[in-house]
């Protein structure tokens, strides 16, 4: 008997423009590290989660920030996403639920350093990623993948199992910097590997609304840029910070937070984009 969220799901292909793509997978991606990329990808998971929709995160950086940021420890023998990419092992064996309903992780571990080299022999080696997350699309609304701080193999192997990109950047000085390079680095995938790949958007983050500069930044990045901006941006904000410490998203740490409230209008944004409902 299929359930109510079976229905919807259906209801919704079925009468949604085409814009709207089951288990649409989003890279969040910056070969910049500390911009903010894990950040994003657990909060507005997390708060994408809380509005019921079925969110898979892929921790695609062999630093697993993202993996111990929601209190996920991987024990030795338990697979990760390295057993899935390197030695066949069924996306599904390797998920585990989180502590946020509707949130799992596909978890990683320091292993994927090798990953790079040892994909470089193999036949379609860019598609590796995406030959695992097909395994399990149908089960998510979205999958979101929190690429690693480099434009190599695992980065172009998230960029061709994406369907779009998220690009978070701070708000500070020489913000685009390093922006040219990652979107020439888009236009090849596109090229050569996945034609589909969008940028589904830039978002400011750690913007501090004090400083006079973040405001000229922010001002400069909005005249200057021609890609999507979403209009939410995302403060610098102590409980952000605090969160993966505590080993859960800000929305479940502390709700009433800024940096939840601007999580959850990120999400909501998001959702707004890609003409997806939020259920009463
Ligand atoms: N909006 C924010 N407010 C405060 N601290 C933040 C914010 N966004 C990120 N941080 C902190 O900045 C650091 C880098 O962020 P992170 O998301 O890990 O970047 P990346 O994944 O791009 O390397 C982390 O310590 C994170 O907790
Ligand atoms: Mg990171």
């Amino acid at each position: 008997m299929p359930g109510k969220k079976d229905n919807l799901r259906t209801f919704r292909c079925q009468t949604q423009s085409s814009k709207y793509i089951l288990g649409k997978i989003i890279a969040i991606a910056n070969q910049k590290g500390g911009v903010g990329k894990t950040t994003t990808a657990i909060n507005m998971g997390a708060c994408l989660a809380i509005l019921e929709k079925k969110i898979l995160l892929v921790d695609a950086d062999p630093q697993a920030n993202c993996t111990s940021g929601l209190g996920i420890e991987t024990t030795p023998g338990q697979p990760t996403i390295y057993d899935c990419m390197i030695n066949q092992m069924a996306a599904k064996e390797a998920i585990v639920p989180t502590q946020t309903p509707n949130l799992s992780i596909l978890p990683s571990h320091i292993d994927l350093v090798g990953a790079e080299l040892e994909l470089v022999s193999r036949m379609r080696r860019e598609y590796t990623l995406r030959q695992v997350l097909e395994q399990v699309r149908d089960d998510y609304d979205y999958i979101i993948i929190d690429c690693m701080p480099s434009l190599g193999l695992l980065a172009v192997n998230a960029l061709t199992a994406a369907d779009a990109v998220i690009i978070p950047i701070q708000t500070e000085i020489y913000a685009l910097e390093g922006l040219q390079k990652l979107k020439n680095t888009i236009d090849l995938v596109r090229e050569h590997l996945n034609p589909e790949l969008k940028i589904e958007g830039i978002v400011m983050t750690m913007y501090d609304s004090r400083l006079r500069l973040a405001n000229m930044i922010l001002e400069e990045v909005r005249q200057s840029l021609t890609d999507p901006l979403f209009d939410t941006i995302i403060h610098r904000n102590s409980k952000i910070s605090e969160s993966p410490s505590m080993k859960a998203p800000v929305i479940m740490y502390d709700a009433a937070s800024t940096g939840s409230l601007n999580f959850m209008q990120l999400a909501m944004e998001f959702l707004k984009l890609n003409q997806d409902t939020v259920e009463a």
